[in-house]
């Protein structure tokens, strides 16, 4: 059994085909950071045109790739939300569009759900239920999956998100955009404890996060240091990078920690673009070792949008007999919660 994954809620058309044994056959992602890097930021109207034109040819590529037809799927998983409209509805409309030419049975999937699944892209995946942190440049949030489409949020960020926290600082260090990997790789130079910027942890049994103190806090430090001691380079700009990614990893691994520690799960499983990071990796590991969780986290072409997440969560919800409506439109917003088993999406 074959589904085609289709994700373009944000800067990237993903697509890819998934078997029914969790095994990626394909998984084509066509990046948009070149024609947004000069803004800054994503450009929703740049980013809508962008994936009209790469729709077609990535979908196609996903299918040469995995050597089958439209004809050979069994069903579509398209990304209905929450992310940019004006992008979601090229890719939703695209797979009506098809799905109605080829009588394919379709299902609309929430981008979140796709990356707290994404684990299971791996061979080595853990059993249900685990705790998934999703942290990505539009999302940070706290969930116990009991199963597949049960999630209970336990706590999310107040602010911005965990990668919007690296983008920002990233942009202020003239690191360009997104510069949550350049500022990974500056960080590594640095010292983590160099200087000790805030760290949110709001009400004592909280699991939501606020991040965006800490991005005033860098920012006025940098404004401070390039006055006083940029010349002296008693603390470099690496220094900074450091003790910016150790205040975010700090407060990420303490929240995991007491969640972990007040459900009981034995799995932890962090997913999302920051997930990618390995000072994040790294001290997860640390703790999983001193608490005993297994710890598990995606390869990083998982943990960044892509359309095989995507269609791993329709394989489930199509073989549930999900299916979705004509009726059926984009959302952007579109919380987890949304999902409680019986519930319908509304259009
Ligand atoms: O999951 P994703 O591809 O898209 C969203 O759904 O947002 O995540 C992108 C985010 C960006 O903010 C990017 O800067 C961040 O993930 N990111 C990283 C790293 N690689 C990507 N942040 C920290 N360290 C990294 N190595
Ligand atoms: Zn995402």
């Amino acid at each position: 059994m074959y589904i085609l994954g289709i994700d373009t809620s944000c800067d990237d058309t993903s697509a890819a085909v998934v078997t029914d044994q969790h095994q990626v056959l394909s998984s084509i992602v066509n990046s948009q950071i070149k024609l947004h890097h000069p803004y800054g930021g994503v450009v929703p109207e740049l980013a809508s045109r962008e994936h009209l034109r790469n729709m077609v040819p990535v979908v196609e590529t996903a299918l040469f790739t995995a050597g089958l037809g439209f004809t050979d799927l069994a069903g579509i998983a398209v990304t209905i939300g929450p992310g940019l409209i004006g992008s979601l509805l090229v890719g939703l409309y695209y797979a009506k569009a098809v799905a109605f030419v080829h009588q394919i049975p379709l299902v609309g999937i929430n981008h979140l759900e796709g990356h707290i699944l994404s684990i299971l892209l791996e061979e080595k995946r853990p059993e249900f239920p685990f705790l998934a942190l999703t942290v990505s440049g539009g999302h940070t949030s706290l969930y116990l999956v009991e199963d597949y489409g049960i999630y209970r949020s336990l706590g999310q960020t107040l602010d911005d998100a965990a990668g919007e926290a690296y983008d920002k600082v990233a942009k202020i260090l003239g690191l360009g955009y997104p510069g949550g990997a350049a500022l990974e790789k500056l960080a590594r130079e640095g010292v983590k404890n160099r200087i000790g910027f805030p760290r949110a942890f709001l009400a004592p049994n909280s699991y939501d996060f606020s991040f965006s103190g800490l991005k005033t806090s860098v920012a006025l430090y940098i404004k401070r240091w390039e006055q006083e001691q940029k010349q002296s380079q008693q603390v470099k700009i690496a220094d900074i990078a450091a003790s910016f990614q150790e205040a975010v990893v700090d407060v990420l691994a303490q929240k995991l920690i007491k969640a972990w520690e007040s459900t009981g799960t034995r799995s932890v499983v962090i997913a999302g673009g920051v997930a990618c990071n390995q000072a994040l990796r790294d001290r997860l590991q640390q703790e999983a070792d001193r608490y005993g969780f297994a710890f598990f986290y995606p390869r990083p072409a998982y943990c960044t949008d892509n359309g095989a997440m995507i269609a791993l969560a329709g394989l489930y919800r199509l073989t549930r007999g999900e299916r979705a409506e004509g009726t059926l439109d984009v959302r952007s917003r579109f919380s987890i919660e949304e999902l409680a088993p019986g519930r319908k999406h509304e259009g």
